[in-house]
């Protein structure tokens, strides 16, 4: 007879297992390489401590828009239009691709008046659903490069980027967000340089631009420097035929700049004026997170655009295989909203009026942080739209420690300090940044 194990022995032993011995055991080094604490969600936490200690605490933390009361702002007619959607948008799958007039929406939505001089000139477009804007991100990353490649992004970027990065088993380059002297945006010789250099490393070539409305910084490239950057890309491309060159251009924040389809713009002149390199693809990340106040949704979308249709097809099947291997098919109830709303003359009246008033929210919030930062000294990077602004600092965590004990929380990332305007309420701006600018004196 097999002698039976004494259980209670066993389970004593167990008890000694460090958490070291568990990890050693469950989780195999790549991902064993993954953690981190969330730098935003630790200083958020640190406010709402504060706050709740009394403290009369502003909360610059946040990277979603916040009303002047501190809730979260909800565009009205997207609830509602959300909770009228058939049985049928709740509990089906929506087809792979999306929902076809979701699709067919999506590049209006980006490009607005500059879509149909596209059409015009034979550029084509496909779009594909995604769970947000960050999905249509991960699909480039995983099909237009090689792992263990390299992509390009500027220096200053969303933190997120190199976590998906990671994810896919690619590096990092970067070129500067902009030059270190003169008044222009682009710096064409670190672009050149950097593209250069890696269309010699690799066979593909593909860059993140966050733009319009930067985050973290509220940067938004002029119509000149759009087209700059095109150019310099479509340069890359024709001076190397065998390579593939993407640009990918992540507009998650467009909706909430002044001009909302400047992209759309440029690329229609660039589609009239240029000839189209066929190994050039563009990509544009479309997100209704800020746009629709849909952020918990996941309602997003890869915009792809190319001279040659049949590519583009081939484009889509690709992408499609790694959202079904990956989030199967994106939400249909947020597709199916956000198409309601758009094809309702009283609903989309209803989203722009909303959609406008936030942004002009946002506005009066930057145009007085701005001026009391000019007024002060405080170096801020350039801020134009959308949601945040930017201290540049090598050291940014002393001054976010002394901002913290004067009253406002913002988040010191690498490089600098990240001020979400979409969080703090419109009567304590000025306050805010005056606590900044006393912040960065002390600790300059
Ligand atoms: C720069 C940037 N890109 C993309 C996204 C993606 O957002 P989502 O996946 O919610 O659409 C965000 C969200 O904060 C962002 O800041």
């Amino acid at each position: 007879m097999s002698e039976v194990p004494n259980l209670a022995e066993i389970s004593e032993d167990y008890h000694n297992w460090t958490l070291e011995d568990i990890e050693d055991a469950m989780i195999p080094q790549h991902a064993r390489e993954k953690g981190g604490r969330d730098t935003i969600f630790a200083w958020l936490a640190k406010y709402q401590v504060a706050k709740s200690s009394g403290q009369d605490a502003i909360n610059g933390t946040v990277g979603s828009l916040l009303e002047d009361d501190g809730n979260l702002a909800v565009n009205p007619v997207v609830s509602s239009t959300l909770r009228e959607q058939a049985d049928l948008e709740l509990s089906a799958y929506a087809p792979l691709p999306g929902l076809p007039h979701f699709r067919t929406l999506v590049p209006e939505l980006a490009f607005g008046d500059g879509l149909p001089v596209m059409l015009h000139h034979g550029i084509h477009l496909e779009s594909i659903s995604t769970p947000g804007g960050t999905g249509a991100l991960y699909l480039s990353a995983r099909n237009l490069l090689k792992p263990g490649t390299t992509l390009l992004l500027r220096d200053r970027h969303w933190g997120p980027y190199q976590t998906i990065i990671k994810e896919c088993g690619l590096e990092v380059a970067t070129w500067p967000l902009m030059p270190s002297s003169g008044d222009g945006q682009i710096d064409v010789e670190a672009l050149d340089g950097v593209l250069n250099q890696l269309v010699q490393e690799q066979n593909q070539v593909l860059a993140w631009l966050n733009d319009p409305a930067h985050n973290p910084t509220g940067m938004s490239l002029t119509s000149e420097s759009r087209m700059l950057v095109l150019e310099r890309f479509a340069s890359i491309a024709e001076k190397n035929p065998s390579k593939g060159i993407t640009l990918f251009v992540d507009g998650a924040y467009a909706a909430y700049a002044k001009n909302h389809h400047g992209w759309g713009d440029t690329l229609a002149l660039f589609s009239s004026e240029v000839m189209w390199p066929p190994n050039l693809l563009l990509c544009y990340g479309f997100s209704a997170s800020k746009s629709h106040t849909l952020y918990g949704q996941r309602c997003g979308a890869l915009i792809m655009i190319h001279p040659n249709k049949e590519f583009l097809e081939r484009m889509l099947e690709v992408m499609l295989h790694t959202g079904r291997g990956t989030w199967s098919g994106a939400a249909r109830l947020p597709q199916a909203t956000v198409h309601s709303i758009h094809s309702d003359v009283d609903k989309y009246v209803d989203w722009l009026h909303e959609r406008d008033r936030l942004q002009q929210m946002l506005e009066t919030r930057r145009d007085i942080f701005n001026s009391r930062c000019v007024k002060e000294n405080v170096p801020i990077l350039p801020s134009h739209d959308g949601y945040f602004a930017f201290l540049p600092h090598e050291n940014p965590e002393p001054i976010a420690e002394a901002a913290s004990t004067r009253g406002l929380y913002v988040v010191p990332l690498k490089g600098g300090i990240r001020i979400g305007l979409c969080s703090i309420p419109t009567s304590q701006v000025d306050r805010a940044a005056g606590i900044l600018a006393d912040a960065w004196r002390t600790n300059c």
